[in-house]
């Protein structure tokens, strides 16, 4: 049987990991996979998470079963942390995933049971594992116009016409903050307007909430998403919390079901099914960690206060990069840099380019130019800004 299987194509962001590890050179620069780190280059374990570990493992007295849609306590407060007082509970369906990815996949699943007709729209460009998934469940997808390559801004006009096509029914998945690959990300008013022409269409919302907390700060991040959840009958969330909570490897995540009060049972009976289906019970270690932090005052001041720290650091790399490339390019060309959020920016650099930095400065970006800002350090910001200097000018 396995003769007929054919080579997959390897993830490009993931290659990249690899490609880096293998690369001899000292001086090397990993601006690759969306994983945080600090100026030594650690991605370190939050403190409040240490913490948490250490009371967890003072106090956990079994490892037997939790529920299959996940434990309701870290389902409660994760909720609560993406949505606020958005929406009142009862319009909640929610399930523990294994991390953002799955959020995604049985976000999907679901809406291929509920309405295997439907397309699923998704920004040009948006994150590779997307049209990927949706392409394997084998669903109708469409692509709307998002970002600007002149100004590396949104194109707004080119969106909005293009959500005006979206039939009802159909599904827009959006990035709640932070967008990945671009890093350019709408205003409210521009939020507003997207609301709009999708509750004219009569289209469901899909919000992929990956990086809140990493953009404007968390409430900031969330507010898009608030606005959704209160103003439409039917929304999708899928939340991860691998970069908020730096516990990539737990693999914690929630996708959000919001429905008329009539239909929650059932909504939340088939997120449990389809858990079942997939993998049973989801992962419980991370979820159970960041329960315990959310549910304990000192923790989550602590956890908040961290995680601004990262925050604040990554925008502080973003405007020494941007007054970098200032200095080294002689333009202002890159201060879109400055206006992004989020650990991404899209450059706007062409493959070649990116290869000729990749073999002649050993820095490692994904092919479409999108840079990891968290990969820098006030060492490496100048080498970067020189090496886009030297290729593209
Ligand atoms: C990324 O975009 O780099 C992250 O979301 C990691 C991943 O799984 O691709």
């Amino acid at each position: 049987m396995f003769e007929a299987l054919k080579p997959q194509v390897p993830d490009q962001i993931l290659q990249l990991i690899q490609m880096y590890k293998d690369d001899l050179r000292a001086a090397k620069i990993d601006l690759g996979v969306g994983v945080y780190k600090d100026a030594t280059g650690l991605t370190p374990v939050m403190r409040a998470v240490k913490a948490a570990q250490k009371l967890l493992w003072e106090t956990e007295v079994t490892k037997t079963y939790t529920g299959l849609a996940g434990e309701p306590a870290f389902n409660l407060a994760a909720a609560r942390m993406i949505l606020g007082d958005s929406v009142p509970v009862d319009r909640v369906a929610s399930a523990s995933t294994p991390g953002g990815t799955g959020a995604i996949r049985q976000a999907l699943e679901l809406i291929k049971l509920a309405s295997p007709e439907a397309t699923v729209w998704l920004s040009n460009p948006t994150w590779p594992n997307h049209p990927s998934i949706i392409k394997y469940l084998g669903m109708k997808m469409a692509e709307y116009r998002y970002f600007d390559a002149e100004t590396r801004g949104i194109d707004f006009h080119g969106l909005i016409t293009d959500l005006g096509r979206v039939a009802p029914g159909d599904v827009v998945l959006l990035h709640g903050c932070c967008h990945n690959p671009t890093g350019a990300n709408l205003n409210a008013v521009e939020w507003a307007a997207v609301a709009d022409v999708l509750e004219a269409r009569g289209a469901i919302p899909f919000i992929d909430l990956a990086y809140q907390g990493f953009g404007d700060g968390l409430e900031e991040d969330a507010a898009a998403t608030r606005m959704i959840a209160a103003r439409f009958p039917q929304v999708l969330i899928a939340a991860s919390c691998s970069k908020n909570f730096g516990i990539y490897r737990e693999r914690t995540g929630i996708l959000i079901a919001l429905s008329d009060v009539k239909q929650r049972a059932t909504v939340q009976g088939n997120l449990a099914f389809l858990n079942r289906q997939n993998f049973s019970f989801p992962p419980d270690h991370g979820a159970r960690l960041v329960t315990m932090i959310l549910e304990d005052d000192a923790l989550r001041a602590d956890w908040k206060a961290e995680l601004e720290e990262v925050r604040l650091n990554m925008l502080s790399l973003r405007h020494s990069l941007a007054d970098a490339l200032r200095d080294a390019t002689g333009s202002d060309r890159y201060g879109f840099i400055a206006q992004h959020r989020g650990m991404f920016s899209r450059l706007g650099l062409t493959p070649e380019q990116v290869v000729t930095l990749r073999v002649e400065h050993g820095i490692y970006m994904v092919g479409d130019s999108r840079i990891n800002i968290a990969g820098l350090n006030a060492h490496t910001v100048p080498i970067l800004a020189a090496a886009i200097a030297t290729v593209a000018g």
